[in-house]
């Protein structure tokens, strides 16, 4: 259910205010994902039906330019957020369901990214060790986007963003409301068979699935 349908929702960033053109109905909490008191927090705030695990940090440079300090701040944010989010909320519902946003960087390897891939691997295995350990009262499910519209593609030129493009199928980056609609279904009970669907639910327009080998 979301915040137009009447769910109260509750979402959390660092950011010192929600972005312009946030959907309205939709209660903010600043705070770091990645400190274990943000969770307290959460929990103190209401009971959780569902928790959707999303932010991301990402600082390109190659493996041997990764300061021990970046590899630490994007491993917390893309992956240890997620485990405190579930070692504080899941044993308090008695159901409910758990999404955790990968990426298709959990798939193949892109140059630059070591931390952020390591981060989105971890969470298609967490997803799969969540789902075991909560189910079946909760449902832990992933979704890996490809490329999705959204500003973390400010700092990307032209060229990148067009050679993105290039590698899809569907020709096109996709939305973040395309990714938003997958994530509500895996959310919803109308996913009720599914759990533990840790690296299944890609949803990148054919991006994973083309090799130019020419
Ligand atoms: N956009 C894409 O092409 C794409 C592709 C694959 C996967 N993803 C994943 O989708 C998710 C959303 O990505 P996006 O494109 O909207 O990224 P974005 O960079 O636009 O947004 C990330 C958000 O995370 C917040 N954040 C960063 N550190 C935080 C912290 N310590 N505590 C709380 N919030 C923090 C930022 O303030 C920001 O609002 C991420 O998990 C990302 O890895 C995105």
């Amino acid at each position: 259910m979301r915040a137009a349908e009447g769910a109260r929702v509750l979402a959390v960033d660092v950011a010192p205010a929600p972005p312009e053109g946030a959907p309205g109905g939709v209660e903010y909490l600043r705070g770091d994902v990645s400190a274990e008191h943000t969770w307290e927090r959460v929990a103190a705030w209401g009971p959780i039906d569902v928790i959707v695990s999303n932010a991301a940090a990402v600082e390109v440079a190659p493996a041997h330019e990764t300061t021990l300090e970046s590899w630490n701040r994007q491993l917390g944010v893309g992956l240890t957020a997620a485990f405190l989010a579930a070692r504080t909320l899941l044993p308090r519902m008695e159901t409910g369901s758990m999404v955790l946003t990968s990426s298709v960087h959990a798939l193949v390897g892109l140059p630059g990214h070591p931390a952020y891939a390591a981060a989105k691997g971890g969470l298609t295995a967490l997803t799969r060790q969540l789902a075991v350990e909560y189910g079946p009262a909760v449902r832990v499910n992933c979704v890996l986007p490809g490329p999705i519209m959204t500003p973390a593609w400010d700092r990307v030129d032209d060229e990148g963003r067009a050679g993105s493009v290039r590698a899809t199928v569907l020709g096109r980056f996709g939305t973040p409301g395309e990714v938003a609609a997958v994530i509500a279904f895996l959310a919803s009970d109308e996913a009720a068979f599914m759990t533990g669907a840790g690296a299944g639910v890609v949803v990148d327009g054919g991006w994973s699935i083309v090799k130019d080998s020419a």
